[in-house]
């Protein structure tokens, strides 16, 4: 049981530099893809300190790849790799471990994991997961909650129509196709920019990939793989976060270690609500934030290029104290308004109807006992809290802890009134 809370006073501007930290979404494939090296170490920097990576290096260990940290940089060495069933307790830490899936069946021909199930989203299903791995030779029985993968005759090049541009499907192809024999071609692929980030970490370790980040991606498996040393991209959730944390807070930042590009659809939105926000250098933001914020009239998330569905907590603890009424419809996930009640109690004016949400903006939010309800739903309180007359405190602090590296410690460098007790 998560005992820890943020207590956050509110009302402070937030002005400074942070650093954003590497990209939890690109460092777990990533993690994920050393299980394919057999030849040489990876050494993988910008890995960013959360509570998701360190299961995933919880998982690597367990399945035979010798892993050690230093700082922010992983090095792995999958050379004698011997498990390939991954328990349900490592399951159930990280839904998102179903990534493991393509990487261990490609490194290992089988794979025995429990079945990842529902999670705060709503239900995680994996069917596009497993369909594609089928078609590519794996054998997958599901039973009492577990899969069971064999690839009893290798895994072959296969051409690929995704019904949905699902991330972790992309990635799992991906992750199972470089070592299958002959091409695999998948349609309609996710074109986000961790796919950019797995596949550009592949090929410096001898992968041959085409098109990632488009909807069409080739990889022709069975390339050697080896080593390399990689660098991993910066979270762009975690900038459009600290992008709220100025804005709901008239503050100014500047963001280091960030790239603007990865938040195209995002940039508006501030723009809207009267924000000024650029890039200079070579991966710095710029924010100033208005005393008072106009409110963006309709966000919809969207798959990649269109507004992320991980933004839009986030950004609605912003428009709850902007002047105006904005229309939020949530396109990718069924179950992503938990963080709406909690909202609620600080006197946020919000309607929730199935997948859209009408926020009316207030004039002054009120400090509340909060508890996060998920990830990005937590960070949406404490964006909230920043701007809430009098003091707040958040519990379920283990959810904010999986995405962002000491979220109280970056804000409190930049003025905010936070601890964790
Ligand atoms: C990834 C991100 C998550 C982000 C999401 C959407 C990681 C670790 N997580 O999650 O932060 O919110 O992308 O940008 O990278 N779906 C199916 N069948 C499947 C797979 C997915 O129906 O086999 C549906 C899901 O239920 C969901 C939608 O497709 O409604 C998007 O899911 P997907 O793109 O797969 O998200 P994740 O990879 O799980």
């Amino acid at each position: 049981m998560d005992k820890q809370k943020l207590i956050i006073n509110g009302g402070r501007k937030t002005e400074g530099e942070i650093s954003v930290h590497g990209a939890k979404n690109a460092a777990l494939p990533l993690l994920a893809a050393t299980v394919l090296i057999k030849d040489g170490e990876c050494i993988i920097h910008n890995c960013p300190r959360l509570t998701d990576v360190d299961a995933a290096l919880r998982i690597l260990s367990h399945i035979g790849v010798r892993c050690r940290r230093d700082g922010s940089t992983v090095i792995s060495n999958a050379a004698a790799v011997a498990n390939f069933e991954i328990p349900v307790s490592m399951m159930r830490e990280m839904r998102s471990s179903i990534v493991f899936l393509g990487a261990v069946l490609g490194r290992a021909g089988r794979c025995r994991m429990s079945y990842p199930g529902g999670c705060e989203l709503g239900p995680r299903p994996i069917d596009l997961h497993l369909s594609a791995l089928r078609s590519m030779g794996a054998v997958i029985e599901e039973s009492h909650g577990f899969l069971d993968c064999t690839a009893p005759k290798g895994l072959f090049g296969s051409n690929i129509s995704l019904s949905f541009p699902s991330v972790g499907a992309t990635e799992n192809i991906m992750l199972a196709a470089v070592t299958a024999e002959g091409v695999t071609e998948i349609h309609n692929a996710a074109k986000e920019p961790e796919i950019c980030d797995l596949s550009a970490f592949l090929v410096s370790c001898g992968a041959e990939i085409s098109g990632a980040g488009t909807d069409t991606v080739l990889i022709r498996g069975g390339k050697k793989l080896h080593g390399c040393e990689y660098s991993v991209m910066p979270d762009r959730i975690a900038t459009v976060t600290y992008l709220c944390c100025a804005a709901v807070t008239g503050g100014e930042l500047v963001l280091t270690g960030a790239d603007i590009s990865h938040i195209g659809a995002v940039i508006p939105v501030f723009r809207q609500m009267g924000c000024r926000v650029y890039s200079f250098g070579n991966d710095s933001i710029y924010i100033n934030a208005p005393q008072s914020l106009r409110a963006p009239h309709t966000v919809r998330t969207m798959p990649y290029p269109g507004f992320p569905t991980d933004a839009q907590a986030p950004l609605m603890a912003v428009c709850t104290v902007a002047d105006g009424t904005t229309v939020f419809v949530e396109n990718i996930f069924d179950n992503r308004y938990r963080h709406v009640s909690e909202l609620l109690r600080m006197g946020a004016q919000i309607k929730t109807e199935g997948r859209v949400a009408v926020v009316q903006g207030v004039r002054q939010l009120s400090a509340a006992e909060l508890v996060s309800p998920d990830l990005r739903g937590g960070a949406s309180l404490v964006i909230a809290a920043l701007a809430a007359e009098g003091t707040s405190t958040i519990g379920g602090t283990a959810h904010i802890d999986r995405g962002y590296e000491s979220i109280e410690n970056a804000l409190r460098s930049v003025g905010a009134d936070i601890k964790r007790i």
